[in-house]
């Protein structure tokens, strides 16, 4: 999604404010751009495409000098990607950077064209670069104030103004940003890896809060001009983290972090072998008065949702719905005081999901987060969060995010099972010391990864691909699915198997892929039928199973074994395979495993 930095102080601002972006490119975008100041004027350098692009211009054309700027990454949403759409935008008199989108735009066109006004590019922050102008009467801030009044929508803006050459604004409203501390230097940045490289001290700003960011100072307001004081927080995020480490790809590297992901979000909330969620507050008390579970949450997240409601409901027999985020907050649904809403995010930004914790929260529930990032918008407004520590994941394609969001689910399957009674102590601890091995075990699943190389090179040159499971399997074959889809643009649909007769199954035809996930004890009859239903089409079979799975003969063109473990934990063990085909079928088709068209890491946006 579309990043912001900006810098005031001594060095080169055109080399930070390159080196911030760069930092961001794994968020996805498809132009970028900078405002400097230099020599008084505001000097504006943007381009489509790559940062190197607007690098190579740079280089070629003009590099603005200068101390004092913004920049952006935008991934587009009004208007096509251009050199014109791209940010910042703005007047003779004010530049600016925005990241969100906002929803009244047109009005606010209509409004300044008949003042007068004029408009080069199609997008909604050129709107908003103009009202600041149009309300700019020398005093910066009065000019924010009004500006905002006006404006419906998300936003995080940095905003230069011609008359105050030294000086950065920055207002958030849905979006994130951080003022960056460092010594007579300051930065603002929509993610704290774009300004690591310089400082690890920021401020977090609020909403309704104004910042007026200078080289030596950094100064806050709320919007009738009254200074605030806010502490300055300190990131522990591992600058190494967010390098390659060796491996081509950070999807590859990730997918093989994932044994100490796990480890690490689950091994300090097992206590005494119990599973132990008190640190945010959720208490056996809690967990068993709890009427029903919505989880909420997009894309990977929402599939680690949908093992949890297979896991919760089997163990702790409480009711769960799982929904797509953008789904849930235009539903309307029946949420009572006394049910629990758990949003799951890596990011903590995602726009639907937050917007869906807002709508839990205003009909009276309780929301718990679980998310990656921390400090993150969800995180600060959840009632109640426990953070998983995958570490940063920049691959666009989510995959450490997934295990450790499954794992938390299972540690809060087990304590609310044993809370509400319907498995004992013995059984718990039993179910949580398997938990705890998992991390072994994962690492023991990646030797299938020859294999999986193997798979996806039969993949490459498939139109389309079935995902077939029942149960828990189901839920992993929409991952699976997923993540094929997002990276290598091989259309692949999952299906729940026992539900291919009722329309798909006539996709059929000689020589389709179909990836069966076939792991569950109870269904493995039905669902070996299913895969002889589709093989007898003409479907080539790969399927995913536990290791020593026995298949009469001919059934399975490829088996993908991985270690057998208790039905219910599974889906730990089943994704890196599904993971790892995915990305070597990428890896073969010669794409762009960590940055696929058309996406971003984040979706700031609805
Ligand atoms: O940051 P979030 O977990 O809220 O993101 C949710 C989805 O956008 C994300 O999982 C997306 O589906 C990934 N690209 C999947 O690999």
């Amino acid at each position: 999604m579309c990043g912001i930095v900006g810098y005031a102080g001594e060095r080169d601002c055109t080399e930070v404010l390159l080196n911030a972006l760069s930092k961001l490119e794994y968020r996805g975008y498809d132009s970028a751009g900078i405002a400097v100041f230099e020599k008084n004027q505001i000097s504006v350098e943007k381009s489509k495409g790559e940062l190197k692009n607007l690098r190579e211009k740079l280089e070629n054309e003009h590099k603005p000098e200068g101390h004092c700027g913004i920049g952006h990454t935008r991934w587009a949403t009004h208007g096509e990607p251009s050199d014109i759409n791209s940010h910042p935008h703005g007047s003779k008199r004010v530049s600016i950077v925005h990241n969100g989108i906002i929803e009244n735009y047109k009005d606010i066109k209509k409004f300044l064209i008949s003042k007068g006004y004029t408009f080069e590019s199609e997008t909604d922050t050129e709107t908003v670069a103009k009202l600041l102008d149009y309300y700019y009467n020398g005093d910066p801030i009065d000019a924010v104030v009004k500006t905002l009044a006006d404006v419906r929508g998300a936003y995080a803006l940095g905003i230069l103004f011609k008359d105050y050459p030294d000086c950065i604004y920055s207002v958030r409203k849905d979006s994130p940003l951080i003022i960056g501390v460092g010594e007579n230097e300051n930065f603002i940045a929509s993610d704290v890896p774009a300004i690591l490289q310089y400082t690890r001290k920021y401020y977090l700003l609020e909403e309704n809060e104004i910042a007026t960011i200078k080289a030596d100072r950094v100064e806050f307001c709320d919007i009738h001009k009254q200074q605030i004081v806010k502490e300055v927080q300190l990131s522990n995020l591992d600058m190494d983290a967010a390098e390659k480490g060796g491996y081509e790809h950070f999807m590859l590297k990730e997918i093989h972090e994932q044994p100490t992901a796990v480890k690490t979000t689950i091994a300090p909330r097992i206590v005494n072998g119990m599973p132990d969620l008190s640190e945010c507050g959720l208490t056996a008390e809690s967990l068993k008065n709890y009427r029903k579970l919505f989880i909420v949450a997009c894309g990977t997240a929402m599939h680690a949702g949908v093992v949890g409601k297979y896991v919760i409901e089997k163990l702790a027999r409480t009711e769960v719905t799982v929904d797509i985020a953008s789904e849930f907050r235009y539903r309307d649904p029946i949420i009572e005081k006394d049910d629990l809403v758990i949003v799951i995010s890596q990011s903590g930004e995602t726009a639907d999901t937050k917007a869906a914790l807002h709508l839990a929260h205003d009909r009276g529930a309780k929301v718990l987060a679980i998310v990656n990032v921390k400090g993150s918008s969800i995180a600060r407004e959840a009632d109640m969060v426990l953070y998983t520590h995958a570490g940063p994941e920049i691959s666009v394609a989510s995959t450490k995010a997934f295990s450790v969001q499954m794992s938390v689910m299972y540690l809060l399957a087990f304590e609310m099972a044993y809370a509400k009674g319907f498995i004992s102590e013995e059984e718990c601890k039993r179910l949580t010391a398997e938990l705890s091995n998992i991390p072994d075990l994962i690492e023991k699943t990646m030797e299938c990864e020859d294999k999986c190389q193997y798979v996806a090179s039969k993949l490459i040159t498939a139109q389309s691909l079935l995902y077939i499971g029942r149960g828990l399997d189901y839920a992993l074959s929409m991952e699976g699915s997923l993540k094929l889809k997002e990276i290598s643009y091989i259309h692949s649909e999952s299906y729940a198997a026992g539900e291919l007769k009722h329309g798909t199954i006539s996709l059929v035809e000689e020589g389709m892929p179909v990836i069966g996930v076939a792991t569950q004890s109870d269904l493995m009859e039905k669902m070996v039928s299913n895969i002889v239903e589709v093989k007898s089409r003409g479907a080539f079979t790969i399927t995913v199973c536990k290791e020593g799975t026995e298949f009469s003969e001919g059934v399975m063109d490829e088996t993908i074994e991985v270690p057998a473990l208790e039905d219910v934990l599974m889906p730990m063990l089943t994704v890196i395979p599904l993971q790892l085909i995915a990305y070597y079928t990428t890896v073969l088709k010669g794409l762009n495993v960590d940055k696929p068209r058309n996406l971003a890491k984040s979706v700031t946006v609805e």
